[in-house]
Order: C-alpha cells, then sequence, then structure tokens
C-alpha cells in the first residue's frame, strides 16, 4: 500500500518513550551464550540493551510512555478517543494490551485494539490512525509501539538473544495546523515469514511448538537491506520528495550495520541518521518512536523538519513514513 496524504493535516504533538531499568551489557550476556563483546559490537553495533523484569509485561512498559506522550502534547488521557499499541508481545491475547492500557489510563470513549506487524507495528500504527483521524472518524489518537522481546527470546540461542531489547514508545496524533504526514508505504511478505517466526504462539498446533522466537539472521538481513533502501525511495517519490529534503532519518534499530547500509545506499550523511541501537538493541515496534524520542532530546526534531522512518521485521513487513514535524495544533 503507498499513498500521499491529501485530506486533512495531521501531526504528531506529542511523545514519550520508556525502557526497563535493568541494563544488560554484552558482557552480561555472555554467562548465558558463548558470545563476546567484540563480536556483537562488530556484527551489530549493539553494546547493552534493557531487558523487563520477571515481573513486567508490555503494559507496565508501555503506560509510562503513553503517561510521557500525553504530557508532552498537553492533553487529558479521557480526550483519547482511539488508542492502537502495535506489539507482537501483548501482556496476553485478551484483554487486548489496548483495552488494558486504555481502563488504566482513563479514556472511556477511546475504541481500542492491538495490532501485530512485527517490527513494523508502529509504523502501520502510524497509518491507521493517519487514516481515521483524516477522515475525521478520530478526534486524537494514541499510537504505542512497545515490545518485551525478551520473555519470547531463546535464553540459549546466541543467534537471536544478543540482538534485541525490551522498550515503548508511544505518540500523540491530531490535527495541526501546518505541515504533518505527507505519505506512507506499507508491505508484507508472508512467503519469508519462515525466517523470523514465533511457530507456537497461535491457533496452529505443531508437533513440538516452539513457544520461542526462531530467525534465519542471513535471510533476515538480506530482506532488510533490500526494503529498507526500497520503501524509502518509493515513500519520497510518492510524496514527490527527495533524501536531500529530508532533515532527519529515523531507520529501525536492528544492527547498525542494516542501518549504515541502508543509509549509505539513499545519501545519507550520517549527521542526518538517528542510532541508537548500541544503548538499546532492536525493541521492535519501541525501536522507531525511541529514535524519535532522541533525535528530540538531542534537538534534531525541530518544526518544520521533514523526517523520513523506516521499519521492517516479523511478517515478514515493511513500512515507511514522511512527515513535516509540527506540534501546532489546529484550532
Ligand atoms: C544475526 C546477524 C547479526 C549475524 O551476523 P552475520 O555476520 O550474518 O553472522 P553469521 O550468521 O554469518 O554468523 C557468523 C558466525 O558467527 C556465529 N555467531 C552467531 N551469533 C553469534 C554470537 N552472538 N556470538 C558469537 N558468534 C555468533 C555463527 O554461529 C557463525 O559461526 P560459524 O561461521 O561457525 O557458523 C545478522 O545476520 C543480522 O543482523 N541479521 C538480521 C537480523 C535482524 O535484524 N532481525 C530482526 C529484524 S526486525
Amino acid at each position: 500500500m503507498i499513498g500521499s496524504a491529501n485530506g486533512r493535516r495531521i501531526g504528531i504533538t506529542g511523545l514519550g518513550v520508556h525502557v526497563p531499568d535493568r541494563v544488560f551489557t554484552n558482557k552480561d550476556l555472555e554467562q548465558f551464550v558463548d558470545t563476546t563483546d567484540e563480536w556483537i559490537v562488530e556484527r551489530t553495533g549493539i553494546r547493552e540493551r534493557r531487558f523487563a523484569r520477571d515481573d513486567q509485561a508490555l503494559t507496565d512498559i508501555a503506560r509510562p510512555a503513553a503517561v510521557a506522550a500525553l504530557a508532552d502534547a498537553g492533553v487529558d488521557a479521557a480526550s483519547v478517543d482511539l488508542i492502537i499499541v502495535a506489539t507482537v508481545t501483548p501482556d496476553m491475547m485478551f484483554p487486548t494490551s489496548s483495552a488494558i492500557l486504555a481502563d488504566t489510563l482513563g479514556m472511556p470513549d477511546a475504541a481500542a485494539y492491538d495490532l501485530l506487524a512485527g517490527c513494523t507495528g508502529f509504523m502501520y500504527g502510524l497509518a491507521q490512525a493517519y487514516g481515521m483521524l483524516a477522515s475525521g472518524l478520530s478526534k486524537r489518537a494514541l499510537v504505542v509501539g512497545g515490545d518485551v522481546l525478551s520473555k519470547i527470546l531463546d535464553w540459549t540461542d546466541r543467534s537471536t538473544l544478543v540482538l534485541f531489547g525490551d522498550g515503548a514508545g508511544a505518540v500523540v496524533m491530531e490535527p495541526v495546523e501546518q505541515g504533518g504526514f505527507l505519505g506512507f508505504e506499507l508491505g508484507a511478505d508472508g512467503g519469508g515469514g519462515e525466517n523470523l517466526w514465533l511457530p507456537g504462539s497461535g491457533s496452529r498446533h505443531f508437533a513440538n511448538a516452539d513457544k520461542l522466537a526462531k530467525m534465519n539472521g542471513r535471510e533476515v538481513f538480506k530482506f532488510a537491506t533490500r526494503v529498507m533502501v526500497s520503501s524509502a525511495e518509493n515513500v519520497l517519490a510518492e510524496c514527490g520528495r527527495t533524501v536531500e529534503d529530508v532533515d532527519v532519518y529515523v531507520p529501525h534499530q536492528a544492527n547498525k550495520r542494516i542501518i549504515d547500509h541502508a543509509a549509505g545506499k539513499l545519501g545519507f550523511p550520517a549527521e542526518k541518521v538517528v542510532v541508537n541501537v548500541d544503548r538499546y538493541g532492536n525493541t521492535s515496534s519501541g525501536s522507531i518512536p525511541l529514535a524519535l524520542a532522541d533525535a528530540a532530546a538531542d534537538g534534531r526534531l525541530r518544526e518544520g523538519e521533514l523526517v523520513l522512518m523506516t521499519g521492517m521485521g516479523a511478517g515478514l513487513t515493511w513500512g515507511s513514513a514522511l512527515i513535516e514535524w509540527t506540534k501546532g495544533r489546529a484550532a
């Protein structure tokens, strides 16, 4: 799916993130698997990640991010009429994590549902909320992206354990006076799904179904380097913009080598590329909002700037969004 925004202007007026307190360095992981700090840094760029405690589930991580996003926008939770939670690690299948958050945050008028699109979930959530807001169906939305992948990782598998971390982010979306979203591209290739999958997680009963994530790293790497470039190019072309027009590039934080490859192919200089995979690893649906928050914190997300976000992940899925950054809510 690809399209440029031609309706009402919809922007992000609030942003909040949260990561668990527990830091695991590469060295800390050496007690679980046969790995080294040197290997992890060289092959992935990751130095440390956060892992939730045993008693923490997704909504425990996502709630503080949502509260921070609402505070950043300066709006009451009760004014939100749509909450979408993009995650592959909900507290449970039902009640949904979005319904739990709508209740605990105080959103009695909100439609609430969870969205499954792997690490691309946050991009899918932005596009869905955009559609509902631009049509006037929703007046104010909260899009949450977050995962606690540590709960579905095989702590004996070095090829996956070292890559991922836990974290969440949230944005308030609503009509804005200027700027806002310019367009989206979203895609999926279920044919490659078995390269990153969780076979024991649903209604299909496999013999000896594994309840932990499995990945063919080399295949996912090839897929990632391809779609991170094509998706960005497609959304830019659709919106009549070029790489030179983009001020801030926010790629999914899976692996520094994938980010470097995409940025190099697209032609982004390092100062335009947001990178925090070294501190958080791959936080799945939390990755792009966490990177946006870092860009905001270091002063790179300024009013009027053009921001390109591209994600990819399980499904296999990919997605991009182009937004002219503004926090000026429509009157
Ligand atoms: C997983 C990934 C980092 C592996 O890097 P790579 O350079 O492709 O490494 P390879 O898979 O070729 O493995 C090289 C060797 O390192 C070993 N290895 C794998 N993980 C290791 C680890 N944590 N520590 C030490 N050695 C490791 C492998 O067993 C292999 O050993 P062998 O040559 O004896 O078989 C890389 O393929 C990748 O990032 N893929 C994309 C994953 C991803 O982003 N997934 C999420 C998408 S949202």
